[in-house]
Order: structure tokens, then C-alpha cells, then sequence
């Protein structure tokens, strides 16, 4: 079993793009949570978990969770930055930006792992199939390691469950690089049939 100081490591491998964030709290929060998330699996790293939107959905036919989540908090970055080039300052809060991207999945660890996978479907009238979604999950782990308020929305409400709240502007950034991510490489052919 891997140590927590072992999964945070972990995550600093996996996201280089960590170095964007300028904030030193919110940098090692978003790499408290990933590391937490995974503490509660039989996952160790990032990459172990399969790259795609839902546990059966299509995946990259090449690259994990990680390149996922990667690739969204930079065309989330893009988008900002491009029509902040042409527009002016839209507001937008570029670290609180990135840590939403980086931690919009982050209840994926949970939803995705086999053991847990295995335990619902092997009796689905216990506690539901799946129990929790990743989204919600993904607001227990950022508030349970002291995320601020707007990245536990993000991870809660980037995609269906948002549909019943208004999102906020960096949400709306990410929820719409969640989507183009998918639907991009779905389109290009880069991702795998459904399971
Ligand atoms: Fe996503």
C-alpha cells in the first residue's frame, strides 16, 4: 500500500501543469485531494485509472485519466486566454481555472475502481450501482482536504448534475473543455467503442 507522502509524489508526476498555479495553498490542495481520492482505492496513480468520461463510456485509444485531465485544464487555459486576447479581462481567475480543471474528475478514483465496480454490481439493491457518481464524490474530496467552495462545485456540477444549478464562470470554462475534450477526439477517432 502506497503512503500518502508516495500518492502525492504521484500526482506531482502526473500533472506538470500544476506549475501554473501561482498560489502555493491551492497548488498543494489540488494535490492533497487527488492524493486522498486515490488513498481510498486500489489505484496509486493517476494513469492506472481508464481514460474515459464514465466507467464504460468510450476511452483513449491511447492515454489515461491523466492525459484527460491534462488536456482539459489546457484547452480550458485556451479558451480563456484566447478570448481574453481579443475581448479584455473577462474575470477570469486563472489558478482557481486550473485547479477546477485538474480536479473536475477527482471523484473518479471512487466510480472507476474495479473493487468498487465488482462490490455494486455484485449486488446493485445494496448501496446502488454506482453508490455515488463521480461528481458528487468528487465534492466530499474537495471539501474533506479544504478546497475552496468553487472547485467542489466544479467537480459536483461539470457535467449532468450541474444541469439543476447555475455554474460559475470557471466551471463553465471547464464543463465546456470536458465536453470538447470527448467530443474532439471522438470525432477524430481516438477513442475506443462503448464497452
Ligand atoms: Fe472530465
Amino acid at each position: 500500500m502506497a503512503t500518502m507522502d508516495e500518492l502525492r509524489a504521484s500526482v506531482r508526476r502526473s500533472f506538470p501543469e500544476l506549475d501554473v498555479i501561482e498560489d502555493d495553498d491551492l497548488r498543494d490542495k489540488v494535490v492533497e485531494a487527488w492524493a486522498f481520492a486515490l488513498s481510498q482505492t486500489e489505484f496509486t496513480a493517476i494513469e492506472q485509472i481508464r481514460g474515459s468520461g464514465n466507467p464504460t463510456t468510450p476511452r483513449l485509444k491511447q492515454g489515461t485519466q491523466t492525459e484527460h485531465l491534462r488536456g482539459v485544464a489546457r484547452i480550458a487555459l485556451a479558451m480563456a486566454d484566447s478570448l481574453e486576447q481579443v475581448v479584455g479581462p473577462a474575470g477570469i481567475n486563472h489558478d482557481l481555472l486550473v485547479a477546477c480543471a485538474l480536479c473536475h474528475d477527482v471523484g473518479k478514483p471512487f466510480e472507476f475502481s474495479p473493487r468498487n465496480q465488482a462490490r455494486w454490481q455484485a449486488d446493485p439493491a445494496a448501496v446502488g450501482y454506482p453508490s455515488i457518481r463521480h461528481p458528487p464524490y468528487g465534492v466530499y474530496v474537495a471539501l474533506t482536504v479544504g478546497l475552496p467552495e468553487a472547485v467542489a462545485h466544479t467537480a459536483g456540477a461539470h457535467s449532468g448534475e450541474g444541469e439543476r444549478v447555475e455554474r460559475s464562470l470557471e466551471n463553465t470554462i471547464v464543463h465546456l473543455a470536458d465536453h470538447a475534450f470527448w467530443t474532439i477526439l471522438g470525432r477524430a477517432g481516438a477513442l475506443t467503442e462503448a464497452d
